[in-house]
């Protein structure tokens, strides 16, 4: 049957560990001419009704790399579900793609996509998720940690669709995850009860960042206001100045701490320039492993 990565919770916990040891192989692999080839002869559309740089970028070298084809796709081509349904569309774009990786705003349309395609559907961003992201992000603090368990994770400001990729991690591994947001602006209550159900990991949502901080070996945060929400970006702003990842939160963070963003960044809003410059940042290692674990990603849908 065939698989999909709509959410991080299609994967189970040992196919978590998997994808990150393959991750770390075709990274260490990149430019070796032996490397694997397993989207050879098939070629991978890449839809996008929002707009991206890591993501289009990272998925166009990646597919190249494992020998297929990208074909990117744009609104403009496919209007998905409005020129026609998106049934007939996942049913058409089968019998030429060997798979679909699709960002756009309704996460719903994704499961649909996920549901009608006979090929597997990656999620590159909805309004509720962001997997690709937060895979690649435990594959970063693997690298710099040297482990993915047993750490504080303060995630600050905006409960979005990466806070609630975060969530769906943390069901599968053990740590203790601290999201620092306004009452306004909380992580998904279901995405939340489901990862507080799976008993794993601690799991609080905090109003006072210095509380968050206190001890964290990661500072993870994200823009104020997602794509789709720009225009409610000054109430954003109002409601989470002080979840500002700055230097002051870093100081009361473990002293090898790391700071992370998914980037695009608002520099001088949810993050300072003097944090995201500093010694600590691994915001462009973040960037990068996006290639690699989405490589690893495609190659695991395969088999
Ligand atoms: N982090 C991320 O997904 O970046 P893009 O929006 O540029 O793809
Ligand atoms: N939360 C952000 C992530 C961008 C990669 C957004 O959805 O715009």
């Amino acid at each position: 049957m065939k698989r999909d990565f709509v959410a991080i919770t299609d994967f189970s916990r040992e196919e978590i560990f998997e994808t990150l040891v393959l991750a770390r192989e075709l990274k260490e692999l990149q430019h070796n001419k032996a490397a694997p080839q397993p989207l050879a002869g098939k070629s991978v559309g890449l839809i996008f009704h929002k707009p991206s740089l890591r993501t289009r970028i990272s998925f166009e070298v990646g597919v190249t790399q494992l020998g297929g084809n990208p074909i990117y796709i744009t609104k403009q081509e496919i209007e998905l579900g409005k020129r026609e349904t998106i049934y007939d569309a996942a049913k058409v774009l089968s019998r030429y793609l060997g798979m679909i990786e699709i960002r756009t705003f309704s996460h719903e349309d994704v499961v649909q996509l996920a549901k009608y395609a006979d090929v597997p559907v990656i999620n590159g961003l909805t309004d509720l998720l962001h997997p690709c992201q937060v895979m690649s992000d435990i594959f970063t603090v693997q690298e710099k940690l040297g482990r993915v368990e047993d750490i504080k994770i303060a995630y600050l400001g905006d409960g979005n669709n990466v806070t609630n990729s975060w969530l769906n991690l943390v069901s599968l591994l053990s740590v203790q995850l601290v999201v620092a947001t306004a009452k306004e602006t909380p992580p998904n209550a279901e995405i939340l009860r489901k990862a507080r159900a799976a008993g794993r990991s601690e799991i609080s949502i905090e109003n006072d960042p210095r509380k968050a901080a206190k001890g964290a070996h990661i500072l993870y945060t994200d823009v104020w206001a997602s794509m789709g929400q720009k225009d409610e970006s000054e109430k954003q702003r109002q409601l989470l100045s002080k979840f500002q990842l700055n230097s002051e939160l870093l100081s009361l963070a473990d002293k090898n701490a790391i700071v992370m963003h998914c980037l695009p960044a608002e520099r001088g809003r949810e993050i300072t320039d003097e944090v995201m410059d500093g010694p600590q940042s691994v915001v462009f290692d973040q960037a990068e492993n996006r290639l690699h674990m989405q490589k690893a990603i495609m190659t695991k849908l395969l088999v």
